[in-house]
């Protein structure tokens, strides 16, 4: 099979953490037969150091000509890059959501388990985290706060901002049965976490969603306050099999439940929208303070090129074949800085390995 991949490495980790996931991706093609074609798009700091703009009409056409896109993280320190000195709409982050949108990438996956050999890197006490975890969060990614009209303005020298949180029930319906998708294939469970107690919003988002949940009599709906939820994911992951929440709320949620699993670094994410094109990234920053020191972990990059090979080229096998190589990478005692054991804990086998080093053994068992 011929697939070709747009590939936005963008700023900070990545650049390091895409080319282990490249170099995966080409093991996988070797062994299994197929042709992983690359075109490098520019999007983010890096594209307005060429550009001036984070994200170039030319990209867009670039991402929408390719099967799918694999990218690394875009950003940069808000406190001493010049980037973060230009307007709102022409910072890096301006880019990622401009592109989200021109794809109508509306359902945001974001997968949280816990690996049993990370155990110990989970900050949750232990007979919390024994009990495991296996979730996806489905955020909804092209609405809500993040595109609704906003202004800043000063009336009679005070100065007022004001965002918007609008839904309409095609944004919340389309999203609604991605995640009931989901849920009938895993543990047919979907708890969609609203504030329905305050917001018109969540109240329109509850209706629509028990009205998709009708359509599903074999997935159980549960609904959550989304602060209840915040307090729920760290007393008792467990309970929760797919969660299905707004755009705002996902974004904090989905870094809470990634916490939760040891590490940032290990968590990919897919976006997709109603076609079989997909942008696939991890789910944490890119990470300025680590940059170019060889130790970031690249394996929620490789897990979200598993992600990719799975939604967008339907290629199973071969997805399976990268989530079990990360699996016996970890097993074998193969640790990046971010989740190595720590102070106290045991470290009998335990290699503490770089970026490269661990991109090389995972390709190796692909
Ligand atoms: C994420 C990020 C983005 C978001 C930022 C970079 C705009 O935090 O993908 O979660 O808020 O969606
Ligand atoms: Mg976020």
């Amino acid at each position: 099979m011929e697939c070709h991949i747009g590939v936005i490495s963008g700023d900070g980790i990545g650049p390091e953490i895409v080319a282990e996931a490249k170099k995966v991706l080409t093991a996988v093609g070797k062994k299994y037969g197929h042709d992983f074609i690359y075109t490098d798009i520019l999007m983010g700091g890096c594209s307005i150091d060429a550009t001036g703009v984070p994200l170039t009409d030319q990209a867009i056409a670039a991402a929408k000509a390719s099967d799918a896109v694999l990218m690394g993280s875009i950003g940069g320190d808000a406190a001493t890059s010049p980037w973060y000195r230009l307007p709102p709409d022409k910072r890096p982050e301006a880019g990622l959501l401009a592109l989200r949108k021109a794809l109508n990438l509306f359902a945001n996956l974001r997968p949280a388990s816990l690996y049993p050999e990370l155990a110990a890197a989970c900050p949750l006490r232990a007979d919390v985290a024994g009990a495991g975890f296996d979730m996806v969060i489905v955020r909804e990614l092209t609405g809500g706060l993040y595109f609704g009209a906003r202004k800043t303005e000063e009336v009679d020298g005070v100065v007022t901002a004001t965002d918007t949180l609008s839904y309409s029930e095609t944004e919340i319906r389309r999203v609604a049965k991605r995640a009931f998708d989901i849920a009938s294939k895993r543990r047919k469970k979907v708890t969609s976490v609203d504030k329905a107690n305050v917001l018109d919003s969540s109240r329109l988002w509850r209706k629509i969603v028990d009205e998709v949940a009708a359509g599903y009599p074999d997935v159980e709906c549960a609904h959550m306050l989304v602060d209840n939820c915040a307090m729920q994911l760290v007393k008792d992951p467990a309970q929760f099999d797919v969660v299905l929440t707004e755009n705002m709320f996902g974004d904090i949620l989905s870094d809470e439940a990634s916490m939760v699993t040891g590490s940032i670094g290990m968590l990919p994410s897919a976006s997709l929208n109603d076609t079989k094109f997909g942008l696939y990234e991890p789910s944490g920053g890119s990470a300025p303070d680590i940059a170019g020191k060889g130790i970031a972990n690249p394996i929620a990059t490789i897990l979200s090129a598993a992600m990719m090979l799975r939604y967008s080229f339907d290629l199973d096998a071969e997805a399976d074949a990268v989530e079990n190589a990360v699996k016996a990478v970890l097993a074998e005692g193969y640790r990046t800085i971010d989740i190595m054991p720590r102070p106290g804990e045991p470290t009998d086998g335990i290699k503490k390995v770089g970026t490269k080093e661990i991109g090389d053994a995972i390709s190796e068992r692909c």
